[in-house]
């Protein structure tokens, strides 16, 4: 029988690719988001009903969410994966410039849509001695001028992961949390409000890494012993690595 895979946030990068590559792999998935078309044509692109099962539904409504779990058809209920992949930053400007809505955005789905959804499936989880991947980001670990809450909200991901792993470790199911840096999606058109001149100053001339990229490693760590454990994986491409930490500096007089 195929395992299964949850993963949440499909209808573009990463998540689409996750669910490619465990679809190639054998597995079925179930595939969620807000965009329902984009559901529905990567449901048909994976081989119909009988691999895929499509959910559409905003992870910051409980209740929707709720709603979406009592609609998963049985044959979708044994879950042997979850990733947690669904996620936003939203600006990139100074703490002051930053808009208050925006901050709780980035809260209600990174950090509260995550919980929430991992609480309701957990039980599952135990009891096929699964795994529970957590995007988190390089900006759990490395602060960075305009990253404030994006980057609260993924050391709270990362954090969870392992506080998780504890709390899981004597039920057989392992937990990981990805650490990304500069990647390839719409991730960047969603944080500047589909400015793409923004989003190709970014990328120009520095290789990211791609979307098949993540899916390999999330592939690659469900894929070993079932007693072998990746707490945390960091991986950036190869363009990219630390800056000395800046220094204000009065001037004048
Ligand atoms: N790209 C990077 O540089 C990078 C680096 C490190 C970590 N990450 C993390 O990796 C994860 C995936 O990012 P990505 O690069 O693949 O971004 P992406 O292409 O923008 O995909 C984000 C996904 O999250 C879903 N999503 C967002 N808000 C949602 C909500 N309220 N309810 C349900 N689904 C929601 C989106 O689906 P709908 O819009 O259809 O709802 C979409 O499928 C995120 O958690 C991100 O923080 C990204």
């Amino acid at each position: 029988m195929s395992k299964i895979a949850f993963i949440t946030g499909a209808t573009s990068g990463f998540g689409k690719a996750i669910a490619q590559r465990f679809v190639a792999e054998g597995w079925n998935v179930v595939l969620t988001g807000r965009r329902k078309d984009r559901l529905d044509a990567l449901v048909n692109e994976l081989g119909g009903a009988a691999r895929a099962c499509g959910l559409c539904f905003d992870i910051r409504d409980e209740a929707a969410t709720k709603d979406a779990l009592r609609s998963l058809p049985a044959e979708f209920q044994a879950l042997d994966a979850l990733v947690n992949n669904a996620g936003l930053a939203l600006g990139t400007g100074p703490a002051d410039a930053c808009d208050l809505g925006e901050w709780k955005t980035m809260i209600d789905t990174n950090v509260t849509g995550l919980v929430t959804i991992t609480r309701l499936l957990l039980e599952r989880l135990i009891a096929q001695h699964g795994l529970v991947v957590n995007l988190a980001s390089i900006a759990a670990s490395w602060p960075y001028p305009g990253g404030n809450v994006y980057g609260g909200t993924k050391a709270f991901v990362r954090q969870f992961s392992l506080g998780l792993r504890s709390d899981l470790s004597s039920r057989g199911v392992r937990v990981t949390s990805i650490e990304p840096g500069l990647s390839e999606s719409e991730f960047t058109l969603v944080r500047t409000g589909g400015d793409k001149a923004a989003y190709d100053k970014l990328y120009r001339g520095a290789k990211p890494l791609q979307p098949e990229d993540i899916a390999e490693t999330i592939y690659w760590v469900s894929s070993l012993p079932a007693h072998v454990n990746i707490n945390s994986v960091e991986i950036m491409p190869v363009s990219q690595s630390w800056a000395p930490f800046q220094v204000h500096r009065e001037t004048g007089a």
